[in-house]
């Protein structure tokens, strides 16, 4: 029996028995079956998650672009690996061979290299959905660069902060991206960011919208020139297993974004393996995953699991309602997708139109349907299954992080029975644990508590860049010996696991990560304001929105609150990006506070969400009065 490919319920028990029972030999054959190897590890695990010190396939080389695409360039070089569908409905879909794509990895890799770019370098990657984003991901990969891929819809400051947190040498990005019938100006919000970064000797510019922009003399280049002259033979650096791949910055409850460091082999064989059970690729198999490869759903599973299994990758650069609601039906239509994977907060919105959208086009081919990024609600994956899925394609609710770099919990479909809102069983090698509030393991069944797993998987991120410190803090202090997710979650009377929210300040807007700090931090940048606090609460089709909660400085402040609204979402929109809008501000005269000066969010999110029927515990209060004053002019 292979365990690489999991094909019934009762084979995924006994491979899952074996993961847990012998952790390092499971993994080892699953590597040792399905990559190539430049050397071989001398050991597959060593750990302590006090420390926390994880290392996986330790002695081993390779290079994961070789895994990626050298080794299928000799039965299948002329297959599909990257489907690129534009903005542009009217504008052509390109399909990249494997043949193609290590063409274009390699002359990408030798730019970088021509430009300096060593092993261990960070180069910030600033791109929209267009092939260069995923060729200049593996063109770092290939020469031992450190990628970090920001997600193109941040703000200057944004990308700023991200660019100084991992000290990167050089900058990728477009003259301007595409997005519905907008047009976005990347390369200005490139250029401003840069006012505030020394470290940057180079900028690289993809021609993307053809539009006039300013280059900085001995700073930016076009791409293009470059890399007509680049030699089409690029030799891969070899790897060790621990070295890091990327790093990808996700929101903390507080502070700065927490850069999450990857590492090459575990992460490889992690995503690797996971792509193929949770989407049950097949060699002809059309894969599209409708996310953006600047978060680590695209890093995961557009890029990395599908290219190491030889998978044809869908990569659509525009938006689901253009040139309207039924351009992922179309897309789906057109290049006969097999699986797809979205966002519940795309689901719904995509359920509050016409049905006609969805109708008009053959679904047909599609075989499994996906969902990530947050708690999927029951109307909308009735909505998906019925509407999509023709009640045939079984649909697979992943839970997983930035930080667990893969899929962690999932229905394995056609062999996992699914039921709606439940992400069901752990993909093997990976033990889960609820923890009550005393830190006691929760055991049997139909308990609910804090979501933890107790055993390390080779995906797992690594480390904090430069600040381990944070990343025991984080994830290995508030449970010994565990990794801690911030999630909570309940097993039911079968052992599935439903995960049912963030319990820290992480809010998920959109299926995006924010973490209350760095917003309110913004806010208070605002000349009139004096201090603010924000809480989710629950929106029909974002799950979750923002809620602000602000106090004015005692300025005689004369400008409207309309207009101070305004201008707080400007701000916001600055510094971190659109995405972190708040739909709600309301203007109070205080917050509720425990004596110790910490705002109590716990009353804020209850007030915001208009549940208020019983606030909890609010002895602890300073000034109890606030909260009647706030509830009174509730928005
Ligand atoms: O709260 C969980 C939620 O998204 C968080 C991780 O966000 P991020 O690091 O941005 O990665 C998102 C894509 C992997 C988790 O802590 N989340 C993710 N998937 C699910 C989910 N919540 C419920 N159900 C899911 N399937």
């Amino acid at each position: 029996m292979s365990n690489y490919h999991i094909k019934s319920l009762e084979e995924y028990f006994q491979v899952y028995r074996k993961s847990v029972q012998n952790p390092e030999r499971f993994w080892e054959e699953i590597a040792e079956e399905n990559f190539m190897w430049r050397k071989r590890w001398d050991n597959v695990l060593s750990y302590d998650l006090n420390k926390p010190e994880v290392s996986w396939f330790e002695g081993a080389k390779l290079n994961i672009t070789e895994n990626c695409i050298d080794r299928h360039l000799y039965t299948k070089g002329d297959k599909t690996a990257i489907i690129f569908e534009p903005n542009g409905p009217s504008q052509k879909a390109v399909h990249i061979t494997y043949n193609q794509l290590y063409e274009r990895v390699c002359k990408f890799a030798n730019v970088l290299k021509s430009q300096g770019i060593k092993k261990g370098d960070r180069v910030c990657i600033y791109l929209p959905m267009i092939p260069e984003l995923a060729v200049s991901v593996l063109a770092c990969a290939r020469i031992g660069a450190i990628h970090s891929v920001v997600f193109a819809g941040f703000s200057a400051t944004a990308l700023a902060t991200r660019i100084n947190d991992c000290d990167c040498k050089m900058v990728l990005t477009s003259d301007g991206s595409f997005r519905g019938n907008k047009t976005i100006d990347l390369k200005g919000i490139v250029d401003e960011a840069l006012l505030s970064c020394n470290g940057v000797d180079t900028v690289l510019v993809v021609n993307r919208i053809n539009s006039e922009i300013e280059m900085k003399e001995g700073r930016d280049q076009w791409l293009q020139p470059l890399l007509d002259n680049a030699q089409v033979q690029c030799e891969p650096e070899i790897m060790a297993a621990e070295d890091p791949l990327f790093i990808l910055y996700t929101s903390g409850s507080t502070g700065k974004p927490k850069g999450m460091v990857h590492s090459t082999a575990g992460y490889m064989v992690y995503t690797g393996y996971t792509f193929k059970n949770v989407f049950q690729y097949r060699e002809d198999d059309i894969y599209w995953c409708t996310a953006d490869i600047g978060w680590i759903t695209g890093h995961s599973y557009i890029v990395y699991g599908p290219l190491a299994n030889g998978a044809t990758t869908v990569m659509f650069e525009g938006v689901p309602n253009y040139p309207d609601w039924g351009r992922f039906w179309e897309i789906v239509e057109k290049h006969k997708i097999n699986q797809f994977y979205t966002a519940p907060t795309a689901i719904r919105a995509l359920a509050k139109e016409n049905l006609d959208f969805v109708e008009k086009y053959d679904l047909s081919s599609l075989k499994i349907l996906g969902t990530v990024g947050e708690p999927i609600n029951e109307e909308a994956w009735h909505w998906y299954n019925d509407n999509i899925g023709n009640k045939q394609s079984p649909i697979v609710d992943t839970w997983w992080q930035t930080e667990t770099g893969g899929i962690m919990i999932s229905p394995i479909p056609f062999s996992t029975p699914t039921i709606p809102t439940y992400a069901t069983l752990p993909l093997p090698g990976i033990q889960p644990a609820l923890m009550d509030e005393n830190g006691e393991e929760l055991t049997g069944n139909q308990v609910s508590g804090r979501l933890c797993i107790k055993f390390p998987w080779p995906a797992m991120a690594r480390t904090i860049w430069g600040n381990h410190a944070r990343y025991k803090e984080t994830y290995f202090s508030a449970y010994p010996n565990r990794y801690f997710t911030g999630d909570g979650a309940m097993r039911n009377s079968t052992g599935y696991y439903r995960i049912t929210g963030r319990v820290d300040d992480v809010i998920i807007v959109s299926g995006h990560n924010l973490g209350t700090a760095p917003i309110e931090d913004a806010i208070n940048e605002h000349p009139a304001v004096a201090e603010s606090a924000i809480v989710g609460f629950p929106h029909e089709i974002k799950g979750s929105a923002l809620y602000g909660f602000v106090i004015l400085k005692e300025t005689g402040e004369s400008r409207s609150h309309d207009n101070l609204r305004k201008e707080i979402n400007q701000i916001i929109t600055e510094h971190i990006g659109p995405i972190a809008k708040l739909d709600k501000i309301q203007f109070t005269n205080g917050l509720p506070k425990t004596r110790s000066g910490k705002i109590m969010r716990r009353i804020l999110r209850k007030i915001a969400g208009k549940d208020t029927s019983n606030l909890g515990d609010t002895s602890t209060l300073l000034n109890p009065e606030v909260v009647e004053d706030i509830m009174r002019n509730v928005l």
